[in-house]
């Protein structure tokens, strides 16, 4: 029996609900794929803080780094809030993706067509959208130096710095090359070359490495146009390239374009290590209750299967499960309307676990 070995990250909020739901996903397809998932639980966020002071314990890196894959639920909340940016819970998930430097964070938005209704727009802009975030996640402005609150002349100046090596780069926009290539064999570049040095570095750079990729057609927007025509033409983009901040706010976008930010999974890759959790947050406002959305988390773990261990069938398996209980017409409160049938975390998964052996 082929055995993988998984770090368990929980995190807060609802972030223990969500993984414990993936996880029975998970051990199904363990069962029917005739696979062993050893699963090693560890801290991270305000959890870790509460209880080790600091939000990425080195107990937990270690699990992480000797592991294949991590899957991480969500951090932070109210009770965390008020302490400094460096000692947040979010401190912890920005340190986790340096230290396993994982460089390419996947974010899929596609439109479910049982979840049409639940896009902001009208049907027929929305549909068929299925598009890819392919954004940098080890550099920017999230880590450049200097940075800071500085005095100059008496009066307190904040300081970040946008930063990209050539090197940075080239390995992420390679990887969305790689993965355009395998997909509709479009790319859009996203940056501000307009304004930003930065962005001159990496619209040349991406221009040099099409060379290598001509089946490949690249379109490049400034990420002003592009927040735009992501409203305007979603369904005309396959995979959009970025980096961290750009893409950061690019993802969101997309992802409430295509219905419900709680549908979102998402994989953070790096050359040796890969991390895999929703895009959504931990909802602290809902925590407890036994009604959020597990399907991010659920397919986050689909991702992991297909990427880390190179289970496609199984990826597929989960994604037409989750589809086969949306067609049911079982929905959890933040993608409910009207003639669904409302159900709580625990029937989804059940649900859904349910599907993977009617399916197999
Ligand atoms: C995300 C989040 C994080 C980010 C926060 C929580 C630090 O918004 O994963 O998109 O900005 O990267
Ligand atoms: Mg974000």
């Amino acid at each position: 029996m082929s055995k993988h070995t998984v770090a368990v990250l929980k995190g807060d909020g609802i972030g223990p609900e969500i993984v414990e739901s993936a996880v029975s996903v998970l051990k199904r397809v363990g069962e029917l794929f005739g696979t062993e998932f050893e699963l090693r639980y560890a801290e991270i966020g305000g959890s870790a803080i509460d209880r080790f002071g600091d939000p990425l314990p080195d107990e937990t890196l270690k699990i992480c780094l000797d592991s294949e894959a991590v899957l991480l639920g969500a951090v932070g909340g109210p009770k965390w809030d008020d302490l400094p940016t460096d000692k947040r819970p979010e401190k912890g998930l920005l340190r986790i993706r340096k230290e396993l430097d994982l460089y390419a964070n996947l974010r899929p938005a596609k439109v479910w067509e049982p979840l049409i209704s639940a896009s902001p727009l009208r049907e027929e802009i929305v549909r068929g959208t299925d598009m890819l975030v392919v954004r940098e996640l080890t550099g920017d402005v999230y880590y450049g130096e200097p940075r800071g609150i500085f005095e100059e002349d008496g009066k307190k100046v904040g300081i970040n710095t946008m930063k990209y090596t050539e090197d940075e780069i080239r390995r992420v926009v390679r990887k969305a090359f790689e993965i355009a290539k395998l997909r509709s064999k479009k790319l859009t570049s996203v940056d501000k070359s307009n304004v930003l040095e930065v962005s001159g570095l990496w619209r040349d750079i991406v221009e040099k490495e099409k060379a290598n990729f001509p089946e490949v057609e690249v379109e490049h927007l400034y990420v002003d146009n592009c927040a735009m025509q992501v409203v305007r033409r979603p369904s005309s983009f396959d995979v959009i390239v970025t980096g961290n901040i750009f893409g950061d706010i690019i993802s969101d976008e997309a992802g409430v374009v295509v219905g419900s930010l709680g549908m979102l999974p998402s994989a953070s890759i790096g050359d040796r290590y890969a991390l895999y959790e929703p895009v959504h947050g931990s909802a602290p406002d809902i925590a407890g209750q036994g009604i959020a959305n597990p399907i991010a988390t659920i397919l986050s773990t689909a991702m992991m299967l297909k990427y880390s261990f190179g289970m496609g069938e199984a990826h597929n398996l989960i994604e037409r499960s989750v589809e086969g209980v949306l067609e049911d017409g079982l929905r959890t409160p933040d993608i409910y309307s009207e003639g669904c049938k409302k159900v709580g975390t625990e029937e989804m998964t059940e649900a859904i676990i349910q599907k993977l052996g009617e399916l197999k």
